[in-house]
C-alpha cells in the first residue's frame, strides 16, 4: 500500500525541525568544549567562517537533493545517476548506526533529569555515579526505553502532526531554556578554597577572548579539523536526514533563506551552550575543569550544580530538560529517515515501518547498553581513542562514513552531474541564488579536496603516510 506523501506545511515547520536535527548533544556537549580547548575566539571565529562556506554548501545540497527527487537517499542518489546508487546505501548506512545509541544517550539524559526531578540530586555529584549507572544491569535500558517510546510516537504521528508540530513546540521551548541558564551562568560568583574569586564574566572572556598563545601552522591546521568535523555532526549533513527533510519540502519555499535560517539557528545555540557551560565550570571547577562528550555533561556539571547551593536543582532540571529537548529531536530525524527510506523501499505503511524500526532500535539499543555491561570491552580506535560498543558505532559513522560521503557527494554534484542541477534546484521559486558562483567553486575544488583531507586524518591514515 502507498501513501500519500507527506510534507512540512510552511517555511518555518521545516526550519525548526530541521534545526532540531542538527541541534542536539553535540552543540552542548562537544562545541563548548572544542572552543575551550582550541583557543576560544580564535575557534569561534575558524568555526563560523566554516558554517558560511562548507556547512552552506554541504546543507544546501542536501536539502536539495531531497527536495528535488521527492526522495530518501537510498532512491534519490540512484535517480541521480544510476552507477551512484551505492552512495545511497552509504549513506543509509549512517542513521542506520547512529539509531543503534543515540537514544541510549538520550536514556541517560532522562535518567539526570529524574533523578533531579525526585531528588536533590545530590547523589549525582557523587565520584563513580555516572559509571555505576551506565554499568548497571537494567536502569540504563528502562530509561532508554522511555526515550526511544516518545522519540517513536512522535515518528508514528507522521510528518505534519507529529515531527513539525513538536518541533514548533519544543525548539522555542529550547531557545527560551538555554537563554535564561545562559544569563544565569554569568551572573556567577565562587571563591575557590585557595581564596581566588572567579566570576561567570570572567568566564565569558575565556570563552570569547581569541587565544594565538603557541599557534603554529600544525596546530592552526588541528583546530580546522576540529571545527570541520564539528560542522558536519552538527548541521546533520551528509547522512541523508536533511535529504529526507528536504523532501517534505514544497517547492514554492526559498531555499536559500532556509537553510540560512538553520545554521543560525544550529550556530546561536552551539555559541549560546558555551556561554552557559564555560562560565559555570571555570566559576566552580576553573581553568582545568572542562571536559568533553558525556563525561562534561555528566560527571563535570553535576558537582557544578552541587556547589551552587538553592540555585542548583532548578538549574539542574531546565540544563536536562533542554538537553532532552535537543536530544529527542535529533532522535526523531534518525528515526525519521529509516522509517521514510524503508517505507519508499517496500511500500509499507508509515505505521508498519515504525514497528520495524522500533524494533531495531530498541534490541541495537539494548546490546548498546550491554556494552557497558555484559559485553565490554575496550578496542583502540584509528583515531587513538580507546572505545567501548558506542564509541565504535559513533567512530564509524562520524569519523568514518560522514568524511567520506561528502567526498564522494561532492564529486557526483560538482563533477558528474554538474552544480547547475542544484543551483537551478534553489532557484525554483524564482528568487535569486546569491552565493552561486561560491557554491559552484566551493563544491567543484574545495570540498573534495578538504574532505579527502579530513577522510585520512580522522581515519588515522594520514599518520600512516606522515
Ligand atoms: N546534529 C546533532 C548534534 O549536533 C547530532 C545528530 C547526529 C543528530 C546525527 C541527528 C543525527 O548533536
Amino acid at each position: 500500500m502507498k501513501e500519500k506523501r507527506s510534507s512540512f506545511s510552511g517555511s518555518i515547520g521545516f526550519v525548526l525541525a530541521a534545526a532540531g536535527s542538527a541541534v542536539g548533544v553535540g552543540n552542548i556537549w562537544r562545541f563548548p568544549y572544542l572552543c575551550a580547548k582550541d583557543g576560544g575566539g580564535l575557534f569561534l571565529l575558524v568555526y563560523l567562517v566554516l558554517v558560511l562556506t562548507f556547512g552552506f554548501v554541504l546543507l544546501t545540497t542536501d536539502v536539495a537533493i531531497g527536495r528535488k527527487t521527492k526522495k530518501n537517499a537510498l532512491k534519490a542518489f540512484e535517480e541521480l545517476n544510476p552507477k551512484w546508487k551505492f552512495l545511497g546505501r552509504l549513506t543509509f548506512l549512517v542513521p542506520v548506526l547512529i539509531m543503534t545509541y543515540y537514544s541510549v544517550i538520550g536514556g541517560w539524559i532522562t535518567k539526570y533529569l529524574f533523578v533531579y526531578l525526585v531528588s536533590d540530586g545530590i547523589e549525582a555529584a557523587v565520584d563513580g555515579y555516572f559509571t555505576s549507572f551506565i554499568t548497571s544491569d537494567i536502569a540504563p535500558i528502562v530509561f532508554m526505553l522511555i526515550f526511544l517510546a516518545l522519540t517513536a510516537w512522535i515518528v508514528f504521528r507522521g510528518v505534519e502532526k507529529g515531527i513539525e508540530k513538536f518541533s514548533k513546540i519544543i525548539m522555542p521551548g529550547l531557545i527560551l531554556l538555554i537563554v535564561i541558564i545562559a544569563i544565569f551562568c554569568l551572573t556567577l560568583t565562587n571563591t575557590a578554597p585557595d581564596g581566588t574569586v572567579r566570576t561567570g564574566m570572567q568566564g565569558l572572556a575565556v570563552y570569547l577572548k581569541p587565544d594565538f598563545h603557541g599557534l603554529t601552522v600544525k596546530r592552526f591546521l588541528e583546530i580546522l579539523l576540529d571545527a570541520m568535523s564539528q560542522l558536519f555532526f552538527s548541521l546533520s549533513v551528509s547522512m541523508g536526514i536533511m535529504i529526507t527533510y528536504g523532501s517534505y519540502v514544497k517547492n514554492d519555499i526559498d531555499l536559500n533563506k532556509a537553510t540560512n535560517q538553520i545554521e543560525i539557528f544550529d550556530t546561536g545555540v552551539a555559541i549560546l551552550a558555551g556561554m552557559m557551560i564555560i562560565p559555570a565550570v571555570f566559576v566552580f571547577l576553573g581553568n582545568d575543569g572542562m571536559a568533553s562528550g558525556p563525561s562534561l555533561i555528566f560527571i563535570s556539571l553535576p558537582k557544578v550544580f552541587d556547589a551552587m547551593g538553592v540555585f542548583g536543582r532548578p538549574a539542574a532540571i531546565a540544563f536536562f530538560l533542554m538537553m532532552g529537548f535537543a536530544a529527542l529531536t535529533s532522535c526523531v530525524s534518525v528515526m525519521e529517515t529509516l522509517v521514510a527510506n524503508g517505507m519508499e523501499l517496500y511500500h509499507k505503511p508509515r505505521k508498519k515501518m515504525c514497528g520495524v524500526v522500533g524494533i531495531y532500535s530498541f534490541i541495537t539499543a539494548v546490546l548498546i547498553c550491554l556494552g557497558y555491561n555484559k559485553l565490554y570491552f575496550e578496542l583502540k580506535l584509528p583515531n587513538g581513542s580507546v572505545g567501548q560498543l558506542l564509541d565504535v558505532m559513533d567512530y564509524i559513522s562520524n569519523s568514518f562514513l560522514m568524511p567520506f560521503i561528502s567526498l564522494l557527494t561532492s564529486i557526483l554534484i560538482g563533477w558528474v552531474i554538474g552544480p547547475d542541477w542544484i543551483i537551478g534546484e534553489v532557484e525554483r521559486n524564482g528568487e535569486k541564488f546569491k552565493r552561486a558562483g561560491m557554491y559552484r567553486f566551493m563544491i567543484r575544488y574545495v570540498v573534495p579536496v578538504v574532505m579527502l583531507v579530513l577522510f585520512l586524518v580522522s581515519t588515522g591514515f594520514a599518520d600512516l603516510i606522515a
